[in-house]
């Protein structure tokens, strides 16, 4: 396992439509790893392939324990060609981006959604979500698609600078609260 640089913007990467994963084999296999200790380096609940410069319809999840509301918290979530099948509901929620530092925006997304993908072993997965796992879901597939949270807020006042990490008194706190992803 790696860690990986994570492109922020304006790398064109992070623009680009991202290509499905043939099968989920060894590569497909380490690049899930990379990610997974690239986004809990960094540290943040949710990676896609193309923050790091991969064109490939993969992403990684890992949301805090104490989230309540999904029996899948607490627990690294890997999928590959992930696809949003049913959304429901609408909420404006405070997010964050890996690839945006710096900022957080207020961003209106489903609240429930279900999604379907290939898990770690390429088995079919279909995960049912709602509150920050959701939100976070929408996000990753976004970035597999060269969308950006800033590029769906509905104005420029939703959209706010943060302080520095190292200004912060809790870090984890902060970060469970901005989200990035
Ligand atoms: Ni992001």
């Amino acid at each position: 396992m790696a860690i990986r640089k994570i492109l922020t913007v304006p790398d064109p990467r992070l623009r680009q439509k991202a290509r499905p994963v043939k099968r989920v084999d060894k590569r497909v296999q380490a690049l899930f790893d990379d990610m997974l200790e690239t986004m809990h380096a960094a540290p943040g609940i949710g990676l896609a392939a193309p923050q790091i410069g991969v064109g490939l319809r993969v992403i990684v999840l890992e949301l805090p324990e104490e989230e309540d509301g999904n029996p899948l918290t607490g627990q690294p979530i890997f999928l590959a060609n992930p696809e949003l099948v049913s959304a429901r509901g609408s909420e404006e929620e405070q997010e964050g981006c890996l690839s945006v530092p710096g900022f957080v925006g207020y961003v209106e997304r489903a609240t429930e959604v279900i999604v379907q993908g290939l898990d770690r072993r390429g088995r079919k997965v279909r995960i049912e979500a709602n509150g920050l796992l959701a939100r976070a879901l929408q996000h990753e597939i976004d970035h597999l698609d060269g969308v950006l949270y800033v590029d769906r807020l509905s104005g420029p006042d939703k959209l706010f600078r943060i302080v520095k990490e190292e200004e912060e008194t809790s870090s984890e706190a902060a970060h469970k609260e901005r989200a990035e992803m």
